[in-house]
């Protein structure tokens, strides 16, 4: 068990102070090693304390899992966090993000960020001295693909050859299962409608990034694309910041829905992901979401378990 410690700890070293504001700051032997970490902590295998850091949460939209999971992570790590609602700070009055971060730098230690542009948490890594940690933004959810890849190993005791489909809006949290599954040799197919595919610069990053023999694919058809799938995963078709496109949406996306057909299509054995909230009746129905293939709560309580081994990284815990 100690020499096993030490390999993780050697293994994670490079994480120390680093950034993770897309997937593809992991590579695929740190992202296995974080996995192992993660489940040392979730079996109480193993307890880390950091004495008392400080994480400060910078959060623009609405979040309960991502704000509670990193809340607890650090309160199960000795540590404390700090609601930077940013209508109640300087941020919302428009001061600087450059000078937001070099005074946050001097009083936290880790900052955690949900906002909109891709680009306003790069000019947070930029200029902060600690790190800084994507919990989400138009183009990228990469915790929540570290939840969802160590649920589906936990699962499937494997990841690599497995087959996920992804069925709707091609989003942030396709783009960072397309970026994280690439890495770690799974089969990802994401399915939309024609117009709302994903990004294809992330298709073209996932590709270039694919390891032992990873397929990553676009395509339309929903009946043909979860023909073989072990994981079938589904998000709203609306996501924050599109409220107003809902019932457009709505219609588009409607041949699009996760139900018991389409799980029928996959096998028996296929299990279902959502990083939620959900919106039943429409990309899911309920009886898929209750359904004996779900792994849906899994999935959810695994944020915390992977963000805690991401702090505890990136503060030197090991
Ligand atoms: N899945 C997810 O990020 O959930 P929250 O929006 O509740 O944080
Ligand atoms: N795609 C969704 C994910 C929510 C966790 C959104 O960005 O709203």
């Amino acid at each position: 068990m100690a020499s096993a410690s030490i390999g993780l700890a050697s293994k994670l070293s490079n994480l120390r102070k680093s950034n993770f504001i897309s997937s593809s700051d992991l590579t695929h032997d740190q992202i296995i090693s974080l996995f192992e970490l993660s489940k040392q902590l979730k079996f109480g295998n193993r307890r880390i304390d950091l004495g008392n850091r400080v994480l400060g949460l910078i959060f623009k939209k609405a979040s309960t899992r991502t704000r509670v999971s990193f809340q607890v992570a650090m309160a199960r790590l000795g540590g404390q966090t700090v609601d930077l609602n940013p209508q109640l700070t300087q941020l919302g009055r428009g001061e600087p993000i450059k000078d937001t971060a070099r005074v946050l730098s001097r009083y936290c230690d880790v900052l955690a960020i949900r906002t909109f542009s891709q680009g306003e948490l790069e000019e947070y890594a930029q200029w902060s001295t600690i790190p800084i940690v994507n919990a989400l933004t138009d183009l990228e959810h990469p915790c929540q693909a570290l939840a969802d890849y160590l649920t589906i190993q936990e699962k499937f005791n494997q990841l690599k050859g497995i087959n996920l489909t992804y069925i709707g809006d091609g989003n942030n949290v396709a783009n960072s299962l397309m970026i994280c599954g690439a890495m770690l040799g799974v089969n990802v197919k994401i399915c939309s409608p024609n117009g709302f595919e994903a990004d294809s610069k992330i298709v073209e990053k996932a590709k270039s990034l694919s390891k032992f023999g990873s397929k990553i694919s676009i395509s339309n058809d929903p009946l043909l694309a979860v023909k073989e799938a072990q994981v079938i995963y589904t998000d709203v078709w609306a996501s924050m910041g599109q409220e107003k496109e809902q019932l457009k949406r709505k219609e588009i996306f409607d041949k699009y829905q996760i139900d018991q057909n389409l799980i029928k299509l996959a096998g028996e054995d296929a299990i279902l992901l959502h990083c939620l909230p959900a919106h039943r009746g429409e990309e899911i129905t309920d009886e898929a979401f209750e359904s004996k293939n779900s792994s849906i709560f899994d999935q959810a309580e695994n944020r915390l378990h992977v963000q805690q081994a991401l702090l505890a990284v990136q503060l030197g815990g090991l």
